[in-house]
């Protein structure tokens, strides 16, 4: 039992970035910001490291995480390349995507990484605390979004400490995380690209330097992206999606103008202005404090299924699905 346990909680100094460094050396678990959400970090070529990620978030061994690095040369190294991938770096990286990419038969990456598959998952974040810790680690970092697995991403350090707090050696205590919503995962491992999870990057932007992209239907048999399983993201309370209104009963996530939307004994607004980017960014710590309230229930106005808006539905959804 490791109840007792406090986390570090490691300023972004440059002694702080360099302490964080050490420890994810020395095989321990910190989590750290990035552009989307907080990353559970240990180093990706330790078996133990890579374990204790995995027992710390309650993750099922099959669903595979996130190297990450802090350019594409670093990448090259462990993943296989082809036209593709290489054009969607030099467009999107350091940024908000993910590309599934062949895994090397030698990779010195822990297989736990990959969780058996035979492919590499490979981000370059752009947050400027992420790159510099991964300069200081010196090694490939696997991080998967710093919360028990299917509940809620964190975008603060309050709610790593809240969700991790006694299961993770140190926190490096960045801001709020300024896009909100995990990166695209795209897959390039067969001819055909496909789309594994929306996020900031999207379909389009990448359609017109890769050709088309098919959107993963998500077969909840057969998850290729485990993070696909259909309840994710999952507040305690129950969610209800497209509400025009709200109960008595319920807590109320708005969107948009709703002076003369009526209900809820608490309500947040997502963006006021209707704004994606700023609703993005609010999602995750929204849905935590709406939970935080008490209610039973989170009614949820629509958000426009565009842009950013693919991302935060998806998100939404999962959180409304039916709870294994
Ligand atoms: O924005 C992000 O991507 C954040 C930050 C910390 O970088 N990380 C993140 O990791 O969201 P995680 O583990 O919560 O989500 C990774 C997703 C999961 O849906 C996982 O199933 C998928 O990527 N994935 C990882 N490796 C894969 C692989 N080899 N094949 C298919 N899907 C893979
Ligand atoms: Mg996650």
């Amino acid at each position: 039992d490791t109840g007792e346990k406090r986390p570090a909680l490691i300023p972004t100094t440059p002694a702080g970035l360099a302490r964080a460094g050490e420890l994810l050396r020395a095989g321990r678990l910190v989590a750290f910001p990035t552009e989307t959400v907080y990353g559970l970090g240990a180093d990706a070529t330790d078996d133990r490291a890579v374990a204790a990620i995995f027992a710390a978030k309650g993750r099922p061994q099959f669903n595979p995480l996130i190297a990450h690095v802090p350019d594409l040369a670093a990448a090259q190294s462990w993943g296989m390349f082809d036209d593709r991938a290489y054009e969607l770096a030099q467009q999107f990286w350091p940024g908000p995507l993910t590309m599934v990419l062949p895994r090397p038969a030698n990779s010195a990456l822990s297989l736990l990484v990959s969780a058996g598959l035979d492919s590499i998952a490979i981000r370059v974040p752009g947050h400027p605390v992420a790159q510099a810790i991964l300069r200081a680690a010196g090694r490939p970092i696997a991080a998967p979004s710093a919360n028990r697995s299917g509940a809620v991403s964190p975008t603060t350090p309050q709610h790593v400490l809240e969700s991790l707090g006694d299961r993770v050696d140190a926190i490096v205590t960045g801001g709020k995380c300024l896009v909100g919503v995990e990166s695209t995962v795209i897959d390039l491992t067969g001819p055909e690209a496909v789309l594994l999870r929306p996020g900031a990057v999207l379909p389009d932007e990448m359609e017109r330097l890769i050709g088309p992209v098919r959107i993963s239907a998500g077969d909840p048999n057969a998850p290729k992206s485990p993070g696909q399983l259909e309840s994710h993201y999952a507040p305690s309370a129950a969610v209800r999606l497209n509400a025009a209104s709200a109960e008595e009963d319920e807590a109320f996530l708005t969107f948009g103008p709703d002076r003369f939307v009526f209900g809820g004994t608490t309500r947040l607004n997502l963006s006021l202005e209707g704004d994606l980017d700023e609703a993005a960014a609010n999602l995750f710590s929204h849905l935590r404090t709406l939970d935080e309230s008490g209610a039973n229930r989170i009614a949820v106005m629509p958000v426009p299924e565009v842009g950013l808006g693919i991302a935060i539905n998806d998100r939404l959804r999962r959180a409304a699905a039916p709870r294994g």
